[in-house]
């Protein structure tokens, strides 16, 4: 804007920016929680898994969603050579995992790069039993190179019906949607939907997560800087969208792709940079679950949403 706010509207923008910066402090949990872009399904026993990043990928388990236990990893070291060419070692960080449970079976994307690189992947594994040693590799989904304007890391599924589409992206051109072929996991055509994009912060958006309650697809992100321990701004943003390709909007109704995104989750009280979210419903209610830093790491932070509103908020 060209002009200057007049002071009572800069009071009035004061109180709002302060009666929505209540966030609620992440709900009960332990065990084993030091973990980084956390994701949870529920197999149809009831018991939880949690996936995170780690070389050969994380898994943790739980029996009330309160107390974690480490079980071991995906890929056991150094099996997963598919992803050296994408993470530049062998046995790297694999980044971001993503696990829907379905009709007995665990479906798991995941992504290989390494820090500010556009050469990444995305790749696809299953198991009924979702431990160590179980797992099938299902191989590459979707790339990119140093030529595409979108960075191919931080995948989402979203099973919507008999569609299944897979949401990726970090920076760049921003956030991106892929429809996939649901008897393969893999991309059915060659459309990239563009869904989400910033401009501001050096286009610092990513994560995507989309879930639908009611009549809406709600686009989950997280803007700004992750990583950084206590100095990491990580917050996690939320648009919604009567169609899963969009336009999503925020509540005040900017677009996705100009920037919008309505805060659900930031810094507060001795909560860091809260993101690297996932969001799925349980049998009681939504769950968001996500990492946030303190001065000892990267923990596990796990908040219900009320989506009653229309919007989704915290508590
Ligand atoms: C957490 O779970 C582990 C493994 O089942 C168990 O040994 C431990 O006692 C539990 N801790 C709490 C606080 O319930
Ligand atoms: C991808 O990253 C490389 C290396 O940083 C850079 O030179 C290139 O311009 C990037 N590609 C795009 C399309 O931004
Ligand atoms: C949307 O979520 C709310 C809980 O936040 C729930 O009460 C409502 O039933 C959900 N709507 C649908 C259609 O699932």
């Amino acid at each position: 804007m060209k002009f200057s706010l007049p002071a009572i509207s800069i009071a009035i923008i004061g109180l709002l920016s302060h009666a929505v910066a209540a966030y609620p402090n992440p709900g009960a949990v332990s065990g084993s929680i030091d973990v980084h872009d956390p994701t949870i399904c529920r197999d149809s026993s009831g018991k939880w898994f949690l996936f995170a990043t780690a070389p050969g990928i994380s898994i943790r388990t739980s029996t009330d969603r309160i107390n974690w236990s480490y079980v071991g990893t995906v890929w056991s070291s150094g099996q997963a050579t598919w992803t050296n060419t994408y993470t530049g070692t062998s046995n790297g960080n694999l980044w971001a995992p993503d696990c829907t449970y379905k009709s007995g079976t665990f479906y798991l994307y995941y992504s290989a790069s390494s820090f500010g690189s556009n050469k990444s992947a995305i790749f696809f594994a299953k198991s009924t039993t979702g431990l160590p040693g179980s797992w099938s590799n299902l191989g590459l989904v979707t790339s990119t190179t140093t030529s595409n304007n979108y960075n191919a890391i931080d995948p989402n599924l979203i099973i919507d019906g008999s569609n299944w589409w897979l949401s990726l992206g970090s920076w760049w051109t921003g956030i991106k949607l892929i429809q996939l072929n649901p008897s393969t996991g893999k991309p059915s055509g060659s459309t990239v939907y563009s869904i989400a994009q910033r401009t501001a912060a050096n286009g610092a958006i990513e994560a995507p997560i989309i879930v639908k309650n009611g009549s809406y697809y709600y686009l989950f992100t997280s803007w700004d800087i992750c990583c950084q321990g206590t100095s990491s701004t990580y917050n996690i943003r939320v648009g919604r969208s009567t169609s899963i390709t969009g336009p999503y909007v925020d509540k005040s109704g900017v677009k996705l792709t100009s920037g919008g995104g309505t805060l659900v989750l930031a810094k507060h009280d001795a909560v860091y940079g809260p993101g690297g979210q996932h969001v799925y419903k349980d049998t009681d209610a939504w769950v968001i679950d996500y990492h946030y830093y303190t001065s000892s790491g990267s923990k596990l932070g796990i908040n219900l949403l009320d989506f009653s509103s229309g919007w989704p908020v915290a508590y």
